[in-house]
This record gives structure tokens, C-alpha cells and sequence, in this order.
């Protein structure tokens, strides 16, 4: 029998408020708001795409976007490990806040660690 996926656990509408949630957390989080320099409904739409598919449901972002390649696409952008640190912080805070179970919110969160980790292409300089 085939597992039911996160996406389907999850369903659209928690995936669409989590991304919500996530981008207000993440546009006025002094540590990374900064490097968030298109358009908030673009880069959420984007999320949405993506997401989708990640966490098992339809293709919807390489049908659009082509091979995701997220490492590669997120080179133009200095992310540290301070930055990924933060970044899971707020998508802590938003799965936080959704109204699912609690086995569900540490599934999820657990999917998003080692891609965030992924994501760090540069070293933390010291001050
Ligand atoms: C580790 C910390 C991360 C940082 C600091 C970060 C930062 C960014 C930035 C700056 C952009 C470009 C936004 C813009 O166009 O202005 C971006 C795009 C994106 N990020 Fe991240 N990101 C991180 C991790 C992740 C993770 C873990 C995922 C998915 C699970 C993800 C998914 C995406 C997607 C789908 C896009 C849009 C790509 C496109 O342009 O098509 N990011 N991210």
C-alpha cells in the first residue's frame, strides 16, 4: 500500500496559511530579511510551487520552473549557517501555528532541517 505523503497529511489550505505565516516571520526577521529582495507574493507563490512538491503532492514547481536545482539557485544568495539557523526558526514558529497534530508538525519540520542545512554557502565570519 502507498504511504500517504506530508502534502496529503498537510493538505492546501495549512500548506498555503504555513507559507504565509512563514514569509510575514521571515520579511521582519532582522536576521534574514535582508536578503529577500523580490517581490513577498512572488517568492510565496514560488514556495507554494515548490512545496508542493517536495513534501510529495504534484510536480507543480518543475512544471513551471524546470529541475529545481536548489542549491544552485540559491548561490546568488549568501546564506551562512546563522542565516539557515534563522530561517528554521521562523518555520518553526509557523508550523507552530497551524492547527494540525502534533506528530505532523515534527514530521514536517524534520523535512525541512537537512534542506536547510543544504542551502549554506558560506562561511560565518566572526566580528
Ligand atoms: C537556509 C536558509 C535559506 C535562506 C536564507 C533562503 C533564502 C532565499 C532567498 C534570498 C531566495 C530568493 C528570494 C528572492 O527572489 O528575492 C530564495 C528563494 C527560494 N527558496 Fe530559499 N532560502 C533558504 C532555504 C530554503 C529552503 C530550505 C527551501 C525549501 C525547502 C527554500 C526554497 C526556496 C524557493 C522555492 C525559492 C524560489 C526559487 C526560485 O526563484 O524559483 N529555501 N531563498
Amino acid at each position: 500500500m502507498e504511504e500517504v505523503t506530508t502534502y496529503e497529511k498537510l493538505g492546501e489550505e495549512n500548506l498555503k496559511l504555513l507559507i504565509e505565516r512563514f514569509y510575514d516571520l521571515v520579511f521582519s526577521d532582522q536576521r534574514i530579511s535582508h536578503l529577500f529582495k523580490t517581490d513577498k507574493e512572488l517568492i510565496k507563490e514560488k514556495q507554494r510551487l515548490f512545496l508542493t512538491q517536495f513534501l510529495g503532492g504534484p510536480p507543480l514547481y518543475s512544471q513551471r520552473y524546470g529541475h529545481p536545482q536548489m542549491r544552485a539557485r540559491h548561490m546568488p544568495h549568501p546564506i551562512t549557517e546563522d542565516d539557515a539557523v534563522a530561517w528554521l526558526s521562523c518555520m518553526s514558529s509557523a508550523i507552530s501555528s497551524l492547527n494540525i497534530s502534533e506528530s505532523l508538525k515534527d514530521e514536517l519540520f524534520k523535512r525541512f532541517v537537512p534542506t536547510a542545512m543544504f542551502m549554506v554557502n558560506t562561511e560565518t565570519t566572526s566580528e
